[in-house]
């Protein structure tokens, strides 16, 4: 007997410098989203230059979400890919997915659409004299939120920290963002109030170059 309502598959997998021009309107999104985009430089050039530079997990990693009404093919080219077994799951949806952007998200494949994305890289906190990852970005766009993808998402990088025997994962939240605080703690994550992030960046930065 068919499932009740209508399926939705999901899949993380490691992104391809193919998934470039999604990643890049993903961040543009979440620039949106954070009331940064004054400050969201990114082209699609940038990303194709200094992503994928690295086997992953060893430096700029990212993990794609897409969504599909169809399985994912068990032939993917994704599902022999020696570096990362995608996750895949069933959400069960009683009614089927309003994607307003969908024509912007969709892939090679004609059912499926990219949905969100995670980017994290290896860090070292001295303390612990292990590597941990740091997570730099995860977005899940509006209209497949609270779906239970940006838990999908988070734990497929935790498990890959734990994989690695890394410490920790560990990121950045703003004071504002009390919703995707909300759903930090509900994954089981301290927030830490006592700290505060210090960055040298554009002039500040370039002052330094002639430092001796
Ligand atoms: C934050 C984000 C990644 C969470 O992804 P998501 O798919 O919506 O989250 P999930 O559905 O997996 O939520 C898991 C749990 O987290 C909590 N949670 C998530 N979003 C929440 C919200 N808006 N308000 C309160 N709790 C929330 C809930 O406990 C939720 O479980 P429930 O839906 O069964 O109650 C997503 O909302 C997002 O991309 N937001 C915009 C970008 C952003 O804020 N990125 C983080 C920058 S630091």
């Amino acid at each position: 007997m068919d499932a009740p309502g209508s399926p939705l598959f999901s899949r993380i997998r490691l992104a391809s410098p193919s998934d470039v021009p999604h990643v890049h309107k993903l961040i543009h999104q979440m620039a949106v989203f954070e009331n940064l985009s004054h400050v969201c430089s990114t082209t699609e050039s940038d990303l194709s230059a200094n992503l994928f530079t690295s086997p992953p997990f060893q430096s700029f990693t990212i993990f794609i979400l897409e969504v599909s009404p169809k399985p994912f093919p068990e032939n993917s080219p994704h599902n022999s890919n020696p570096n990362y077994i995608p996750v895949v799951r069933i959400l069960n949806s009683d009614h089927p997915m309003d994607d307003p952007d969908r024509e912007i998200f969709k892939s090679e494949d004609e059912n499926v659409v990219v949905a969100g994305f995670a980017l994290f890289f290896p860090n070292f906190p001295a303390y612990t004299g292990r590597p941990g990852l740091f997570l730099e970005a995860i977005f899940v766009r509006k209209c497949y939120r609270r779906k239970g993808f940006g838990k999908m998402l988070l734990s497929a990088v935790a498990k890959q920290a734990v994989k690695m025997n890394y410490c920790e994962v560990f990121w950045l939240v703003l004071n504002r963002n009390v919703n995707a605080t909300r759903f930090y703690e509900d994954m089981g994550a301290q927030i830490l109030p006592e700290w505060r992030i210090c960055r040298l960046a554009g002039d500040a930065l370039q002052l330094h170059e002639n430092d001796n």
